[in-house]
């Protein structure tokens, strides 16, 4: 865990983004926001989508449920950006730069962690928080259909032919951070709601996406398995990483749950978030480049028309 003694300390930033909508964006901020807290971190999380504020409403109904029932359930500092009702697209893009940086700038100091939800579209936010992640989790389900905003395989081989907008965005993102302050960008893309049954879509699959990896220096990760139990534990702000049988009062924990949670825990495993010096001095890094960006402009180069 990270020391207590840095009085500047600063957080590891871990986005959850793609620009597909539904492949489990924010299944996966809360579930590894939840993670990191039950491992003794201290986190924070930022909702991006302020339309839908999906991880926002998780976040609420999780509260909601351990007061109710005097749970004491760990709960992440939560902040989310509402969207700006500026006239004009810049005066909205700064408003929201502002705001966002605010919020970066407030919770970074006493936190361990900061997840960050983004939407499912593309977006100056969307963006933005690409540039500062040191993690980038994608998840896509696991059909070519998803792929897609990756990138196009040649239907005969399997092999990538053409880098999608969203993978050049990424790209980019990375580029430009590691000539701003020499950071790293850990791009992991996570097989989602991954079928039990084994099928050749699904190896030819595998075999795209590791063309893909070699192509654009990501990592590829199993994701979760497609549960009922996922969908079911958001009215009540629940995880699979939590006491189920106590925080439901007996409920049942079936095989499913358990199955579900060891697959968590595999994915965070999966993801070598730094819980060592080497991972502060990258925070420190990122801190110091975003202190230095005081310009947006110099970001603008990252948006799409
Ligand atoms: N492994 C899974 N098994 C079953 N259902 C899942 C799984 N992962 C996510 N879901 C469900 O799929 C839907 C979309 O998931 P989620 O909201 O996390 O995606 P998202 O990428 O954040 O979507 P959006 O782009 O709209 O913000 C939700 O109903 C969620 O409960
Ligand atoms: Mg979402």
């Amino acid at each position: 865990m990270f020391s207590d003694t840095a009085e500047h300390q600063q957080a590891y930033v871990i986005v959850c983004g793609n620009e597909k909508g539904g492949t489990g964006k924010t299944t996966t901020s809360m579930h590894i926001a939840i993670a990191l807290l039950n491992a003794g971190y201290r986190v924070a999380t930022i909702d991006l989508d302020g339309r839908q504020k999906t991880l926002t409403r998780y976040i609420e109904n999780r509260k909601n449920w351990s007061d109710r029932y005097n749970l004491n359930l760990l709960i992440p500092t939560h902040d989310y950006v509402e969207p700006s009702t500026a006239e004009t697209k810049s005066d909205r893009n700064s408003e929201e730069l502002s705001n966002f940086m605010a919020i970066i700038s407030r919770t970074e100091q006493n936190h361990d962690f900061v997840v960050v939800d983004t939407a499912g579209h593309d977006g100056y936010l969307m963006q933005l928080s690409h540039s500062i992640a040191d993690t980038l989790i994608s998840p896509i389900n696991d059909s070519y259909l998803d792929f897609d905003i990756l990138g196009q395989v040649d239907a005969l081989t399997g092999d990538v032919i053409k880098l999608s907008h969203y993978a050049k965005t990424v790209r980019e993102a990375r580029r430009k951070r590691r000539i701003a302050d020499n950071g790293f960008l850990d791009w992991v893309i996570v097989r989602n709601r991954l079928s039990t049954l084994h099928s050749r879509n699904s190896s030819s699959l595998i075999s795209s996406l590791k063309s893909l990896s070699m192509r654009l220096g990501c990592r590829i990760a199993d994701g979760i398995s497609e549960r009922v139990v996922f969908r079911e534990l958001f009215p009540i702000g629940l995880t699979v990483l939590d006491d189920l049988e106590e925080a439901t009062f007996g409920g049942q924990i079936s095989n499913s749950h358990i199955a579900a949670r060891h697959e968590v825990r595999s994915l965070i495993a999966a993801l070598r978030l730094p819980i060592d010096e080497l991972g502060r001095k990258r925070a420190e890094a990122r801190r110091n480049w975003l202190k230095n960006a005081d310009k947006p402009i110099d970001m603008m180069g990252l948006l799409a028309d």
